[in-house]
């Protein structure tokens, strides 16, 4: 792909400049130049500096805005990482999923491609390129190019061989493209956004198998229609305050407004997949993040707002599906529970039982999978034979039938007594200390405006660390890998809300 900028053939005044104000950034005198600092050339290799004690910078961006480099994530591994200098904040990772550990053994090189490998976790990662450099763009892009040098004063475009910004981890900036064929993860694996025909998606993996879809915003085509045949949409945060969806670039098929729309804000604009599975945006205000669009303003319609076997109440808040028992007392009861291993192991049927309860509706109904049925008897019949099925809810009033074929998850709270649940549920559950996050976090998203402090951002990545580790046991699509790490999952998305602890404007 054909990039029209890069911080490399700007023209050399503009270098010296940069010099002058920021002559820190040069540990030589001369020949010390901005571009040093800019790009990493063939040959370059490094390890991780065990007396950096979180993130030790390899290559800078024009702005000092940004920083790419190792990103310590617990006292013994790390990522490779673009932060967002200011905050602290990553904006993206080289593999999340694949961690190194910090030690003497583990390298960075850059021989063409951008390289870490690690011997003993025998982790290796590679753009599996062979290009001149490595950039580091003022949009936080890292790219790896080909071609030019700029000792020749060649102004030509450099051709861009890979870029961060085509394989996004959690976070879209401002001006970066999401296309069909790309998917944002949070950062506990368990939730991502991918684009339909004329939609975006964002879509839940409550077990390795389940790809269900919780929230679907369909393109207006206010300004412009799609046309079939016409190519696929794709995304982009426009600086102005608005996360635009186009299929050609003359109009906007879409236009989602943030807060600051088209208010002039000199901060960046970033657009994240939370680990409770909202997509919000945030701008930087120069001390913090500060919430400017959430896709789901109501708690009760997150997918998982309080836990597996958890009941959300519009006005109320978390209870249990199981009405004998307090939330307070910890996580619900069947937190963990994992009926479907009826289907590989007929042995536990005597280690199910069945949980009933009224007034229950499935969340995101209009997204649910259904099948209209006659009585609730039948509906539960469905869902007894069939080994697959962890629970139906039943509108008498409809005849509608609503199976979950995932663990279960929080159902809705309703007044309405003909919506009846049945939920399959391990007899015997281990009980397990509830998050003290879940309650906080329920009080917090209450609120119109949550803001994301950077200084936290480091706490709340250790977490999100955590959760890529329990995403790869997800991934690994066997059945008993997730019964640990999954009790973790709903409660976790809490956290990084907890943490918000100030409203800023
Ligand atoms: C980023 O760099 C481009 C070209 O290199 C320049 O035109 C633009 O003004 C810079 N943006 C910022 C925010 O510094
Ligand atoms: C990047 O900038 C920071 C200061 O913001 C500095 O400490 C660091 O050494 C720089 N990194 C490189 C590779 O020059
Ligand atoms: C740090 O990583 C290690 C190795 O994976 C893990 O065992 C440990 O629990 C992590 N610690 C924290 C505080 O996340
Ligand atoms: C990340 O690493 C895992 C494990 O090595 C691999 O399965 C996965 O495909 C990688 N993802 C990307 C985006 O490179
Ligand atoms: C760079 O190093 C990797 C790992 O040693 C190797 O697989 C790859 O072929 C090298 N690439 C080039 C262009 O030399
Ligand atoms: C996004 O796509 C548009 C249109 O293809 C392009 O002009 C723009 O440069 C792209 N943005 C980035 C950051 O690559
Ligand atoms: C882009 O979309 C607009 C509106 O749908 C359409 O009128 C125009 O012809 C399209 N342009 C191209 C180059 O496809
Ligand atoms: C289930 O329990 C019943 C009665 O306790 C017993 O007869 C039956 O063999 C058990 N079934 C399985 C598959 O263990
Ligand atoms: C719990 O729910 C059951 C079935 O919906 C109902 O019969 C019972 O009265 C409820 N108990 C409490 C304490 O609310
Ligand atoms: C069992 O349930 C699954 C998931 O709902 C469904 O795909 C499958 O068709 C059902 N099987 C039968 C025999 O009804
Ligand atoms: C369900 O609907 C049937 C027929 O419409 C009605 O007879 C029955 O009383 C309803 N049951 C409940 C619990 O509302």
């Amino acid at each position: 792909m054909e990039r029209s900028f890069n911080s490399v053939t700007r023209p050399r005044s503009t270098q010296l400049l940069f010099l002058l104000i920021i002559p820190f950034l040069c540990t030589l005198t001369w020949p010390c130049t901005a571009a040093a600092a800019q790009e990493l050339r063939k040959g370059f290799e490094t390890t991780p500096n065990p007396s950096i004690s979180s993130f030790q910078s390899l290559l800078n961006d024009s702005s000092g805005k940004f920083s790419f480099g190792f990103l310590r994530v617990n006292s013994t591994q790390l990522a490779l990482a673009v932060l967002h200098v200011p905050s602290n904040e990553p904006l993206w990772m080289a593999n999340s999923t694949t961690l190194s550990r910090w030690s003497d053994g583990t390298k960075v090189f850059f021989n063409g491609s951008l390289v870490i490998s690690d011997p003993r976790t025998r982790t290796f990662w590679s753009t599996q390129t062979q290009g001149d450099k490595l950039v580091l763009l003022n949009n936080s892009n890292l790219q790896i190019q080909n071609g030019l040098d700029n000792s020749n004063n060649n102004v030509n475009v450099p051709t861009v061989l890979w870029q961060s910004f085509d394989h996004p981890t959690n976070t879209l900036v401002e001006t970066q493209n999401f296309t069909s064929t790309m998917t944002l993860v949070s950062s506990n694996g368990l939730y991502s956004m991918r684009l339909g025909i004329d939609f975006i998606g964002l879509y839940a993996k409550f077990d390795p198998n389940s790809n269900q879809i919780y929230w679907k915003h369909k393109a207006l085509q206010a300004k412009a229609q799609i046309v079939e045949g016409g190519g696929p949409i794709h995304l982009r945060v426009d600086p102005d305050g608005w996360l635009g969806m186009y299929q050609n670039e003359t109009a906007p098929v879409d236009v989602e407004s943030f807060n600051s729309f088209q208010r002039t804000l000199d901060g960046l604009l970033m657009v994240r997949l939370e680990p409770d599975g909202n997509l919000k945006a945030y701008y930087w205000s120069g001390s913090s993040w500060v919430l400017d669009y959430q896709a789901i303003s109501d708690t009760c319609d997150l997918p998982n707002p309080c836990g597996s076997y958890g009941l959300c109440t519009p006005g109320t808040g978390c209870s249990c599906l199981d009405n004998s028992t307090e939330l307070s007392s910890g996580e619900c009861p069947g937190s963990g529970s994992h009926p479907n291993d009826l289907c590989t192991d007929p042995k536990t049927q005597n280690d199910t039982k069945v949980l009933r309860r009224e007034g229950v509706d499935v969340p995101f109904k209009e997204l649910m999978r259904y099948e209209t049925m006659p009585s609730l008897e039948e509906c539960e019949n469905t869902c007894e034979r069939n080994c697959s099925c962890y629970g139906v809810v039943y509108n008498n009033a409809s005849g509608f039938c609503y199976i979950l074929d995932y663990p279960i998850q929080t159902l809705m709270g309703t007044g309405d007594d003909s919506k009846v649940g049945y939920f399959k549920i391990n007899k015997e559950t281990k009980k397990k200390r509830m998050d003290p996050g879940l309650g906080v976090g329920i009080g917090l998203l209450g609120a119109a405006l949550l803001c994301l402090v950077g200084a936290i951002g480091f706490g709340s990545y250790k977490i999100w660390m955590n959760k890529r580790r329990v995403s790869r046991m997800l991934e690994e699509e066997t059945g008993g890998a997730m019964s640990g790490p999954y009790k973790d999952l709903g409660s976790a998305s809490f956290r990084s809300i907890e943490m918000c602890s100030a409203t800023h404007r």
